[in-house]
C-alpha cells in the first residue's frame, strides 16, 4: 500500500484575526488548531507530515518542538496554495499519495477523510466537497452535462451561473504525489489575483484521464475554515456540543449541555451529574456517580468513583480518592493526592499533599508539602508554613492525630500518631505519640481594669 503524506497549508497571514498570535496558534477546545489538524493526521497513520508555514513561522514551530517527525516547508511569499503545495513537494515520497489540508480548518475528522486517501490508493483524484446555503467566496465545483466533475472555478474567476453552483470546493484532497507533482509544474498564475490555485489541477486531471472523484460532507463545520475570531467563537460551540452530546451517550447527566465546556479529554463513569459551567481541561477520568456543583474548573485529574464536588472548586492534577467529599470553594493544586473518603471543605487550599484515608481538612486551611495519615482531623485555620522564604520543608501529620483551630505547623515538624496539638499553638519539630503540644500562652485575667473612655476635645 502506498504510504500516505499529509501536507497542512499554514502560511497564510491570518489577518483578521487581529492578533500577534499567528491564526493555527489559536485554540478550539484548548488546543491549537494546527495541533488538531496533525493529530488527525496521525489518525490517518500519515508516514509523512509536512507544514507549510510563512507568517509567524518561527512562534509556529517552536509551539509544536515536542511533535515529533513534522516536517517544517517555508513559503516566505504567499504565491497561492498552487505553489504552496509545490514547497512542500520536494519533502514527499514520489510514491506515496498525498493528502491536502489546511492549518485553519481543525475539525476535520479522520473518518471523513479515509474515503479520499483509499480513492488515491486507486489511482483517482479525490476532492472534498460541501453544498452551502451561501457559497459566497469559494472555489466552486463545475460538473459537465454527465455530472462529473470538470474543473473548479475560483469566485472571483465565475461567472454569473458559475455563482450559483452551491457544490463547493473545501479545498480537501488527495492524489498520488507523482501526478501531483507533475500538474503543480504546470500551473500558472494568470487569473485575476496572480496567484498559483492548486485547484487548476483538476482541469489537468480531467485532461488526463485521470478520474475526479468529489466525496460530499453532510457536517458544514467539519470543512469550515477559521479566519476571524467570529468564525472561531462559532466553531468552539459547534466543538463543545458534539462534546456535551458524546458526555451524554456515555450516560452523564448535564444539567445543562450547553455549559459544560471540554477542552481536553474528558473520560466519565455512570451515573455522572455534572452541574453548570464546569470547565474541564487536560485529561480528566471521572469515576462512577461523581457529582460536580456549578463552578468548578477540574484540569488534569484523576476523580474516583462517589465522589462530591460542591460548587466553585478549583483542581489542578491532582487525585480524589472514592467517596471524597470537596468544597464548596476549595482549590487542590499540583501533587495534592486524596485518599479514599477526605473531606476537604471550604476555603482550604492544598498543594504537594498526601491526604490519608477518611482524613478532614474542613475549613480555612493551608496544606503544602505535607503527608497526612488517616483519620486525622485538621481544624479550621491551620496553617502548614513550609516556605522559610529560602526553602520548602515538609509537614508529617500521623494517623489519628488532631490539629486544634488556628495552629501553625512550622515545618520541618512531624506529629506523632494519636497526638493533639491544642488550638493556637505554633508547633514545630517532632511531636511524639499521643502527647498533646501546646504553645497557647495561659490565660490572664486582668480583675480590676477599666476600659479607655474618649476623651472630649
Ligand atoms: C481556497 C481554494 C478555494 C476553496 C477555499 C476553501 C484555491 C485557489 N482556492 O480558497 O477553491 O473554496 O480555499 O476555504 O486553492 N495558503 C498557503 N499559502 C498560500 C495561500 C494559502 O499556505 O500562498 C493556505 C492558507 O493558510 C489556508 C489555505 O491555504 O490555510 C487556504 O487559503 P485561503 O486563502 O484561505 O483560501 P482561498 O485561496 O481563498
Ligand atoms: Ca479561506
Amino acid at each position: 500500500m502506498q504510504q500516505l503524506s499529509v501536507v497542512i497549508l499554514a502560511a497564510g497571514k491570518g489577518k483578521r484575526m487581529a492578533s500577534d498570535l499567528p491564526k493555527v496558534l489559536h485554540a478550539i477546545g484548548g488546543k491549537p488548531l494546527l495541533a488538531q489538524v496533525l493529530a488527525t493526521a496521525s489518525r490517518l497513520d500519515a508516514a509523512t507530515r509536512v507544514v507549510v508555514y510563512g507568517h509567524g513561522g518561527e512562534t509556529v514551530k517552536k509551539a509544536f518542538a515536542d511533535e515529533p517527525d513534522v516536517i517544517w516547508v517555508e513559503q516566505a511569499q504567499q504565491l497561492g496554495t498552487g505553489h504552496a503545495v509545490a514547497q512542500a513537494l520536494p519533502a514527499l515520497d514520489a510514491g506515496s499519495v498525498v493528502l491536502v489540508l489546511y492549518g485553519d480548518v481543525p475539525l476535520i475528522q479522520a473518518e471523513t477523510l479515509q474515503p479520499l486517501v483509499a480513492d488515491a490508493r486507486q489511482g483517482r483524484l479525490a476532492l472534498l466537497t460541501v453544498e452551502l446555503g451561501d457559497p459566497a467566496g469559494y472555489g466552486r465545483i463545475v460538473r459537465d452535462e454527465r455530472g462529473r466533475v470538470s474543473r473548479i472555478v475560483e469566485h472571483k474567476e465565475a461567472t454569473p451561473s458559475e455563482r450559483n453552483l452551491r457544490e463547493i470546493n473545501t479545498g480537501i484532497l488527495a492524489v498520488a504525489a507523482d501526478k501531483l507533482a507533475g500538474w503543480v509544474a504546470e500551473l500558472d498564475n494568470d487569473n485575476s489575483q496572480g496567484e498559483y490555485y492548486l485547484t487548476d489541477i483538476i482541469a489537468l486531471a480531467v485532461r488526463d484521464g485521470v478520474a475526479v472523484e468529489a466525496f460530499t460532507v453532510a457536517e458544514p463545520a467539519e470543512v469550515q475554515g477559521i479566519n476571524d475570531r467570529q468564525q472561531l467563537a462559532e466553531l468552539e460551540r459547534f466543538y463543545q456540543a458534539r462534546q456535551a452530546e458524546r458526555l451524554l451517550a456515555n450516560g452523564a447527566t448535564l444539567l445543562d449541555p450547553a455549559r459544560v465546556d471540554v477542552r481536553g479529554t474528558l473520560v466519565t463513569g455512570k451515573d455522572v451529574i455534572i452541574d453548570v459551567n464546569v470547565v474541564f481541561e487536560g485529561a480528566v477520568k471521572l469515576g462512577d456517580r461523581v457529582r460536580i456543583g456549578p463552578f468548578c474548573l477540574i484540569r488534569d485529574a484523576v476523580i474516583g468513583d462517589d465522589v462530591e464536588i460542591l460548587s466553585h472548586c478549583w483542581i489542578d492534577s491532582a487525585e480524589v480518592g472514592a467517596g471524597a467529599h470537596i468544597g464548596p470553594f476549595a482549590r487542590l493544586r499540583p501533587e495534592t493526592r486524596l485518599a479514599a473518603g477526605v473531606h476537604i471543605g471550604n476555603f482550604v487550599e492544598t498543594k504537594k499533599a498526601e491526604i490519608g484515608l477518611g482524613s478532614k481538612v474542613n475549613h480555612l486551611t493551608y496544606i503544602g508539602d505535607a503527608e497526612i495519615g488517616a483519620g486525622v482531623n485538621v481544624g479550621a485555620g491551620t496553617i502548614t508554613c513550609n516556605y522559610d522564604g529560602a526553602n520548602k520543608h515538609k509537614t508529617v501529620i500521623e494517623d489519628n492525630a488532631f490539629i486544634g483551630s488556628n495552629s501553625s505547623l512550622v515545618a520541618p515538624v512531624r506529629i506523632g500518631k494519636n497526638a493533639t496539638v491544642g488550638a493556637g499553638s505554633s508547633v514545630s519539630g517532632e511531636v511524639p505519640e499521643g502527647v498533646l503540644a501546646l504553645t497557647r500562652a495561659p490565660r490572664k485575667d486582668v480583675v480590676h481594669w477599666e476600659r479607655p473612655v474618649k476623651t472630649k476635645s
